[in-house]
């Protein structure tokens, strides 16, 4: 038999999580684990390389456990886990840095962005694509779904892996990037020409999966538009609208040709009510769930059961690696 391909996918645990976050990555990940052999995680160690208050990221770690599971992520067809309990994303991590360019770094978008919001940035907000890379090539992974915004960090991870394997022989399994076509960049709400992020200065433009459906209503009946009325993709001329039809579109599993048609004669005021309706039926879905979940103790048998299968998984592979690096005895 064949063996299955390999997803694996992480997010960072910073409290709020998106709608960005749910169609980027999260639903990619429930389709997917029928299909493949799917790892999903919480990527803590991420999340430290900006100031972070510990008592609320401590709270947010099972919290988004909670929220996978209610988003439809299912124990049994995944191996769930909190990445700082596998110490070897750290151990290779190291390997890895020692293993990738400066220059390269440097040219990371995300890190570029970030660093400039502090003068105090860390060293590890410009290492984090490193640990990045050991996440997934820990894992021999065939397939990494995430938003386009993490594109170009599973492309380092391509190029950090065909360079060790050209060094030291084959290694490590070569990724790639799964994006999907209307889900790969949700924009903000009001300023749609910028991506929906957990940081965004106006809470307006942000839809939270856990965020009461009034103010979900509110959010999308406000959502800004343009001055025409047709209801047409066009992410250049209309990116508001374009963003709206992309949101219904990976929430229905309709095309865009498809939604376009069904609204062509409708006002945007009809097709914003038919979008936040739609938003709404699945959030209160996950958050009806999620309130299940997040009081279960189902969710410690889960991450014990992650966690031992990774880190067997893990050390093997650091261990290869260590090795024909030529560093230990
Ligand atoms: P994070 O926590 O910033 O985001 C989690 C996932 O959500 C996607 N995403 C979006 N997708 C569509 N539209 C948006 N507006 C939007 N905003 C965010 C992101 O692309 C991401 O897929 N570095 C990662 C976490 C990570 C990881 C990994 C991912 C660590 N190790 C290994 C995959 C594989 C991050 O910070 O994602």
């Amino acid at each position: 038999m064949e063996k299955r391909k390999k997803v694996l996918t992480g997010l960072q645990p910073t409290g709020v999580i998106t709608l960005g976050n749910y169609i980027g990555a999260i639903k990619q990940m429930v389709q997917y684990q029928d299909e493949y052999e799917s790892y999903i995680f919480v990527a803590d160690m991420h999340a430290i390389t900006v100031p972070q208050d510990n008592k609320a990221l401590h709270e947010n770690i099972k919290s988004l456990i909670a929220l996978y599971l209610a988003c439809g992520i299912k124990p049994e067809k995944n191996t769930i886990f909190i990445q700082s309990e596998n110490e070897y994303h750290a151990n290779l991590s190291w390997l890895l840095e020692c293993n990738t360019y400066f220059g390269e770094l440097s040219r990371m978008h995300q890190f570029k962005e970030k660093s400039k919001k502090s003068e105090n940035f860390t060293a590890g907000l410009f290492t984090y694509p490193a640990l990045m890379a050991a996440d997934i090539l820990l894992y021999d992974i065939d397939y990494v779904p995430v938003g386009i915004d993490q594109k170009q960090h599973v492309e380092l991870t391509r190029d950090l892996a065909q360079r060790f394997n050209n060094k030291y022989g084959e290694t490590f399994v070569v990724p790639e990037p799964l994006i999907t076509v209307t889900g790969t960049k949700i924009m903000d709400l009001v300023n749609p020409d910028k991506k929906m992020s957990k940081s965004a200065e106006n809470p307006k433009g942000v839809i939270k999966l856990l965020e009461d459906s009034e103010s979900i209503r509110k959010k999308i009946m406000s959502a800004t538009t343009d001055s025409e009325t047709l209801v047409k993709y066009n992410p250049e001329t209309k990116p508001g609208i374009s963003n709206l039809i992309n949101i219904y579109s990976a929430l229905t599993d309709k095309k865009i040709p498809e939604i376009e048609e069904k609204f062509a004669s409708s006002n945007y005021g009809t097709f914003k009510r038919e979008v936040a309706d739609v938003v709404i039926e699945e959030i209160e879905k996950i958050q009806e769930k999620y309130r299940e979940y997040i009081e279960s103790s189902k969710l410690d048998d889960i991450l014990d059961e992650g966690r031992e299968k990774t880190r067997k998984i893990a050390k093997a592979k650091w261990e290869e690696v260590r090795s024909k690096m030529g560093i230990g005895r």
